[in-house]
């Protein structure tokens, strides 16, 4: 039953295509009862998604980024703000008194060939440790389940527990890297026979029952 829905996920995902599954935003239920909108970045977002890399604290940034810097370079700041083919950037927005603010992004990329999709993810610091990430990294498999893949992963440095912790609680397995040995992987295979918390999971689902009957 597993094999035959991975095998019509594939086919039904091939036929419909990223950019087809992918456009409804995600609404979804935090610990405190607030929503929270998952939806791709815009090329409008620009100023507002560098805005929320200057807002995270040096820490958050250099456990983002695996490095010290300040913001996304440009070239990277251009391909996050133009999600499609097989990268994709999402941003986590609340809406307070009308107006929405970025509390959290991650971007994910599908490996074809391999049917891995690699992603990385942030919180804002304020929010950190209420379960955001947890929401958006249950968000993020049920994407990656959506374009195909079958194992979802990603690399964090080795001394982020948050990270480490969150994805130890998500199912995830851990393994070094020996090309670096500041980082360590953490991975997961994807059972397409659990529920699907994002649109794309519901938009599919339908297009499965239809395939299938
Ligand atoms: C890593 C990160 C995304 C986690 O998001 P988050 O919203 O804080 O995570 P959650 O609140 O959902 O926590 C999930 C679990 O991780 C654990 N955890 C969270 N923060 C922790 C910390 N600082 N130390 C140890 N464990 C921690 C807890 O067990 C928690 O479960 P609980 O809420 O049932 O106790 C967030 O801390 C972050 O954005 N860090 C900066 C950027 C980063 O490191 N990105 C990862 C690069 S791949």
């Amino acid at each position: 039953m597993v094999n035959t829905l991975r095998r019509t996920l594939h086919r039904v995902g091939a036929l419909l295509g990223p950019g087809d599954l992918s456009q409804q935003p995600d609404i979804v239920r935090l610990r405190d009862g607030r929503t929270m909108t998952l939806r791709f970045v815009e090329p409008e977002d620009a100023t507002a998604l560098q805005d929320y890399f200057h807002g995270l604290s040096v820490t958050s940034r250099y456990n983002r980024f695996l490095a010290a810097v300040g913001e996304l370079p440009p070239s990277e700041l251009e391909k996050t703000l133009h999600s499609g083919g097989n990268a994709f950037a999402i941003l986590a927005t609340l809406k307070t008194g009308g107006v929405e603010t970025i509390v959290g992004e991650a971007r994910y990329a599908l490996d074809v060939a391999a049917a891995r999709v690699e992603f990385g993810l942030s919180i804002d610091d304020r929010l950190q440790g209420q379960g955001v990430g947890t929401v958006l990294l249950s968000n993020l498999q049920c994407r990656a389940m959506t374009l195909g893949a079958t194992t979802i992963f990603g690399d964090t440095l080795r001394s982020n527990d948050a990270m480490q912790a969150l994805a130890r609680k998500a199912g995830f397995t851990f393994a070094t890297l020996p090309s670096d040995w500041r980082l360590v992987r953490f991975e997961k295979a994807l059972d397409p026979a659990l529920e699907m918390p994002c649109a794309d999971g519901r938009a599919l689902r339908r297009e499965i029952a239809v395939a299938l009957n």
